[in-house]
Formats: structure tokens, sequence, C-alpha cells
């Protein structure tokens, strides 16, 4: 695990050099992160076990700010296991465990002194089907600030405001914003969770196959509105779908059955001339 966190600047400096230096070293394995964007979750030897089965075998990848990147793989081979852990969402699963280091912006996020729940404001998650709370649009929205006990302190109004155009939900929804939110749209409720998700302001937001569940207009608006999150925020989506990770991400790691991440590279990369003959046949065979 690692260290203990430390506000001094000459310490952060020391551990980003190794960063650096690391990357340098390790870019021939391919698992590490492509150059020219700086890391915002360095995942270390991460390995799940559900009680004695391994979900996943010693990942590492660094994931690079403000960009999406896209995890795909066959079904089991470990993609949401990956997801949840690095906002602890594993934590609420009995049978995970969870070995290796997830640090976010230098601070391992399994160190005793986080706290999970904060945690998550800073890194969002979005479910693959919409599920938002019985409550108004508004409400949904206004939750996360509610929670943190920020609704005394801010215009809440504008900062729903902003999550909803954030979340390219606005204008269809700013004049009904007390109906519930179990009334819109299936593709509404998937932007409303969203909207919820970007209102406490995190740094990350994880998305597990948030689409899939939608028809291609309210799909294809999912995609659009990924593509402009990525100005503002790190987005971390898991797809089945291999068109959609190729359009909409910059990155991409590919996990196979058994755990392994085989292959972490610029998405043009992976798609057009992946290292790993594995990696080949997984996309041939999911194209053809
Ligand atoms: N809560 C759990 N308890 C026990 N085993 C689990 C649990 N969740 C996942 N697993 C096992 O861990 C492995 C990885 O599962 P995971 O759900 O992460 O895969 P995935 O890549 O997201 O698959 P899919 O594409 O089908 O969603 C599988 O073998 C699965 O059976
Ligand atoms: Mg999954």
């Amino acid at each position: 695990m690692s260290q203990p966190t430390t506000d001094s600047a000459t310490e952060e400096t020391a551990e980003s050099d190794d960063r650096l230096i690391e990357t340098e070293v390790s870019v021939s394995e391919t698992v590490t992160q492509p150059a020219g964007a700086s890391t915002i979750i360095d995942v270390g030897d991460l390995s799940v076990y559900y009680h004695d089965d391994q979900a996943l075998r010693s990942v590492s990848m660094e994931i690079p700010e403000r960009q999406v990147t896209a995890l795909i793989g066959p079904s089991g081979c470990g993609k949401s296991t990956f997801l949840r852990c690095l906002n602890r969402m594993n934590d609420l699963i009995d049978a995970a465990r969870v070995d290796g280091t997830v640090e976010l912006l230098g601070q391992n996020v399994y160190d005793d002194d986080v706290d999970p729940v904060a945690l998550r404001r800073r890194i969002g998650m979005v479910f693959q089907e919409p599920n938002p709370f019985p409550k108004s649009i508004y409400d949904n929205v206004a939750y996360g600030l509610r929670v943190q006990g920020k609704a005394d302190d801010i215009d809440l109004d504008a900062e729903v405001e902003r999550a909803l155009r954030s979340a390219a939900l606005w204008d269809e929804v700013k004049d009904q914003l007390d109906k519930s939110g179990l009334e819109l749209s299936g593709g509404q409720q998937q932007r409303l969770c969203i909207a919820r998700a970007i209102a406490p302001d995190p740094e990350v937001i994880l998305m597990d196959e948030p689409a899939s569940a939608l028809d291609p207009v309210a799909t294809s608006k999912i995609e659009d509105l990924i593509d402009d999150l990525a100005e503002e925020y790190t987005v971390i989506i898991v797809t089945h779908n291999m068109q959609q990770a190729a359009r909409i991400s910059d990155k991409t790691a590919v996990f196979l059955t058994g755990g392994e991440l085989v292959e972490f590279d610029d998405t043009q990369t992976i798609f057009e001339n992946p290292a790993d003959p594995r990696v080949e046949d997984y996309i041939t065979g999911k194209f053809g």
C-alpha cells in the first residue's frame, strides 16, 4: 500500500517524478498510460477476489485526466469489478477482497483515512439501468449537494441548472423540475443520473454500460454527452459495443477472461494495430 498522504510539496513532486520514470521504463509493456496526458488515477497491481475466486489479476494502469477511457472485454472478464474498485463500491460486496493500490491524484483511496462516501462524490458513478430516485427532477440533482451539507452555502437553483445543462437535459426539463424523475423517458432518466453524478462536481465519472438499455437515438445523445463531459471530467466507461468504444474513447483497455488487462493504449492503436494478437482476435471476432 502506498505512503500516507502528506501535504508536503516536496514529497508530492518526488512521487510524481517516480511515476514519470516508471512510465518511461514500462512503455513497451503496453499496459501503462500512453504519452500526452497527466495521470489522474494510478492503479497498481490490483487484484480482486470474490471469496476464493480471482476476478482481476494484478492490473496496473495509469488513467489520463480529462479523457475518455473505455474498458472492453468479454462478459465476466472483470470490467465492472475494476470500475467498482476505483471508488470503492466493492466495499459494499461482502465477498470481495481487494489487493493493490488505486491512487487518485497521488492518494491511495484504500488508505484508512479515506472516507468512501466522500470518495464517491469525487468519483461518481452511472449504472447500466437508469436509477433516478423516486423524487422530483430537481431533488434528484440537488441530492448530492444537500447530503454534502452544501445546500445552504450555494445557489442551489444555479447548481441544479448547471448540472442539468452539463448533462444536456436542461432544455427538455426546465419547465417541469417538480416532475418525478421516474416519469422521464429512459434516455432522459440516464441523463438525469449523469446530472446527479455531476452536481457535486466530481473529478471522475465512472459509467458501466450507460447506454446499453437505451434506444439508438438516446444512445447517440449519451455518446455526444460523454464527448462534452471529457472537457471537464475524466470519464471511464465500460461498454460491450466496440463501435461505441472506437467512437467515443481516447484510450481503450482490453481485459480478457480471467481478469487480465492485456492491452491499454490509444483507442486508434487498439483497434487498428494492437500489440497483442488476442486483442486483435477479440476485436475482429466481435466485428465479424
Ligand atoms: N458480487 C459478486 N460475488 C461473486 N462473484 C462476483 C460478483 N461480482 C462479480 N463476480 C464474478 O467476478 C467475475 C468478473 O465479473 P464482472 O461483473 O466484473 O465482469 P464484467 O466484465 O463486468 O462482465 P459483464 O460484461 O457481463 O458485465 C465474474 O466471474 C463474476 O462471476
Ligand atoms: Mg459488467
